[in-house]
């Protein structure tokens, strides 16, 4: 189960100002309820735990089922909120070595240009049998566009086109697109990333699941935990739901100046999901010259770099600590005969308590140091309760933004840089943008 615990934040909001931006949290909450927002024809995401479709998903099933057969390498190709959701949860759940201990192993691919990685990766494919999960909603974004033509050359030069077909999936639009055309000609298996869900709330669509489930994660707990949370906040607009409780008090501290928010974890395989925070907040609330700048931190390790920032620096910012009570892992620190690095003070306690002492200490220095802080308590470190916290972000980040007066579910900003790269590209068509930047 996952809380929300606002009990260190006492010194820097009030009563008062709940009561203040008590109305507004209704109102944003309810117009994400019933629809009636901006955007609200990208709210797919808001019931996909429930209203998924079951016969693709059971093809999901089948086809990771065949993938995890004939593969001990799995590519997965795609960037922004078409790889994130399940480069976090993978991590989140087998860890950063997961390719070291788990099965296949997975890669990320075409979430960069940089020729140095997929050089790497075409080396680290000779290695094993390969199969492959190119995923664009648009179908023509260009950095996952390079990789999968790099890559299914690959896969044809070594297996043949009939088998490499085999071995490519394709996830994107229901109809249109290039990628879509491209694996109908080809006989790619495709599945479909909705039209009502935008790339960075996909994780519960196929997006996510395929990989996920490539990957042997419980996919049925995943979209359970999310189920259960949508079930228990779902009508509840007010403050006693956590969901508006985070959003309101995001609102209260931007609006106080605190215009940069650290989401800190003490769990290092929590890195990718700070990521993934990091798009889904950055990029559904910074429009308008508006919206709280979304930052992560992994502690203790950032305490020796960034804790000096967070403790004593410029005061902009706030803290959302993410903290897994029970993690399942149960090494403990063993008495010494000879107590010979001063340690014996710690023994028989388990890693887990010591981290927990650490996350406590380092709330109350925060606070002290004039750093609100609050914590998403999250019970467990497993599928379930991770379902659970995704649907909590993605949620609180569209109340959030409603409360901000953004629209949460559009991304204009984004195309610039691709204008300009198209342009300085040559690619047919932006011949004067091209004469506009070079002047
Ligand atoms: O959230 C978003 O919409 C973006 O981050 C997209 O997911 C990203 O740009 C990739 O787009 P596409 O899936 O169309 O290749």
């Amino acid at each position: 189960m996952v809380r929300y615990n606002t009990g260190y934040l006492s010194g820097f909001l009030s009563e008062d100002d709940f009561r203040l931006v008590e109305e507004e949290a209704r109102a944003a909450s309810e117009k994400l309820r019933s629809g009636s927002g901006a955007g609200n024809d990208f709210l797919g995401w808001r019931d996909l735990p429930l209203n998924y479709d079951k016969e693709e998903y059971a093809r999901i099933k089948e086809t990771a089922k065949r993938l995890r057969e004939s593969s001990d390498i799995f590519i997965v190709i795609g960037i922004g909120g078409s790889y994130l959701g399940a480069r976090a949860v993978l991590e989140l759940l087998q860890g950063e070595a997961h390719n070291e201990l788990c099965k296949p192993r997975v890669y990320f691919a075409g979430n960069s240009i940089s020729s140095s990685d997929l050089s790497d990766l075409l080396e680290i494919c000779e290695t094993g049998e390969v199969s492959l999960n190119v995923i664009s909603k648009s179908g023509t974004t260009t950095e996952p566009a390079v990789a999968f033509r790099v890559l299914r050359d690959y896969l044809i030069h070594r297996y043949g086109a009939e088998e490499a077909a085999r071995r490519i999936v394709a996830t994107t639009d229901r109809s249109r697109g290039t990628l879509k055309k491209l694996a109908d000609e080809q006989g790619y298996e495709t599945f479909v990333v909705p039209d009502d869900v935008g790339g960075r709330y996909s994780v519960l669509t196929p997006v996510g699941l395929l990989p996920l489930a490539v990957a042997g994660i419980d996919t049925d707990a995943l979209l359970k935990g999310a189920a259960d949370l949508r079930e228990r906040i779902d009508l509840d607009d007010s403050l006693d739901n956590p969901v508006n409780l985070y959003a309101a008090v995001r609102n209260l501290l931007y609006r106080n100046g605190k215009t940069v928010e650290v989401l800190s974890c003490f769990e290092p395989r929590f890195r990718m999901m700070g990521e993934w925070y990091k798009q889904l907040f950055g990029e559904s609330e910074g429009k308008d010259r508006k919206g709280i700048y979304p930052s992560s931190c992994m502690f203790t390790t950032d305490l020796h770099s960034m804790g000096q920032y967070v403790q004593d620096g410029s005061r902009f910012l706030f803290e959302t600590m993410v903290s897994f009570l029970d993690t399942n892992s149960k090494l403990s620190v063993k008495a010494a005969e000879v107590d010979f690095d001063g340690l014996n003070y710690l023994a028989g306690k388990t890693l887990e308590q010591i981290n927990q002492v650490a996350s406590d200490a380092t709330l109350r220095a925060h606070v002290e140091g004039g750093v609100p802080c609050s914590i998403i308590e999250v019970d467990q470190m497993d599928a379930y309760n991770l379902g659970e916290l995704i649907y909590f972000f993605e949620r609180a980040c569209g109340v959030s933004g409603y409360m901000l007066d953004v629209n949460p579910f559009n991304q204009p900003g984004v195309e610039t840089y691709k204008r300009n790269m198209f342009a300085l590209l040559d690619k047919p068509g932006y011949e004067e943008d091209k004469k506009k930047l070079l002047g």
